[in-house]
């Protein structure tokens, strides 16, 4: 499973550099980072990231849409362009995976617009699960069910596990068979965690320098 980080801090994603397959943004993450542009920002981080890096288009019509989504995929090969699944973003996503740029249907709340989304040649679609669990249902059951009819249908666009609340769902993403998930830094710090971990370390420090005081006395 590929680990992405859902963030547009280049701190943030300096820090994990060494644990991620790469990088998601959306504009809310982009819109947190002051002093900055878009561009500049993913300049950035695809010097330090040579994965795939998700930019979210910020304009609504199919050929405004089309002619965002080539300009950012200029700025690095690993530019993953990131649509809406709607009407206008499936139908753009056709026109961009026809010219081989790589795309991620993000805002994706059922397994039909999954198969749409496979239909127009998606590289990765993105269900939703926290904002799906949020209004109290499945999240997880709707990535366990594109999972599987992804694969009955032997279809390759890469289920991208997102909205991401805990490590829980991490764990029965993997488990599921998600191909990839994005993690914001809470969660993945969170994954690094376990209580006996620390304690038992915490143990073995004492004890060995509890030997050295003795050696020494
Ligand atoms: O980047 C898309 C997604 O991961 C957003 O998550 O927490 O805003 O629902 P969230």
């Amino acid at each position: 499973m590929e680990i992405f980080l859902d963030t547009a801090d280049i701190n943030v994603i300096k820090k994990y550099k060494n644990f991620i397959d790469g990088v998601t943004t959306n504009p809310s993450l982009i819109a947190a980072i002051n002093g900055s542009t878009t561009y500049k920002i993913i300049e950035e981080i695809c010097d330090v990231i040579s994965g795939p890096i998700s930019v979210e288009v910020i304009s609504n019509t199919v050929d405004e849409m089309f002619v965002e989504g080539k300009e950012l995929a200029k700025i690095h090969s690993n530019v993953c362009v990131k649509l809406p699944c709607t009407f206008e973003g499936l139908q753009v996503c056709k026109q961009l995976s026809q010219k081989g740029i790589s795309t991620n249907l993000t805002l994706c709340f059922s397994s039909t617009q999954a198969l749409l989304a496979a239909k127009c040649g998606a590289t990765y679609v993105s269900p939703f699960i926290g904002r799906i669990d949020d209004i109290g249902q499945d999240g997880m059951g709707l990535i366990d069910e594109i999972v599987n009819i992804y694969d009955v249908q032997k279809i390759e666009t890469k289920v991208l596990a997102a909205s991401i609340r805990n490590v829980n769902h991490v764990i029965q993403a993997a488990y599921i068979g998600a191909d990839a998930i994005t993690l914001p830094e809470k969660v993945l710090s969170q994954c690094f965690y376990h209580p006996l971990t620390k304690s038992g370390l915490k143990k073995f420090m004492q004890d060995w320098n509890n030997k050295d005081q003795k050696d020494n006395s």
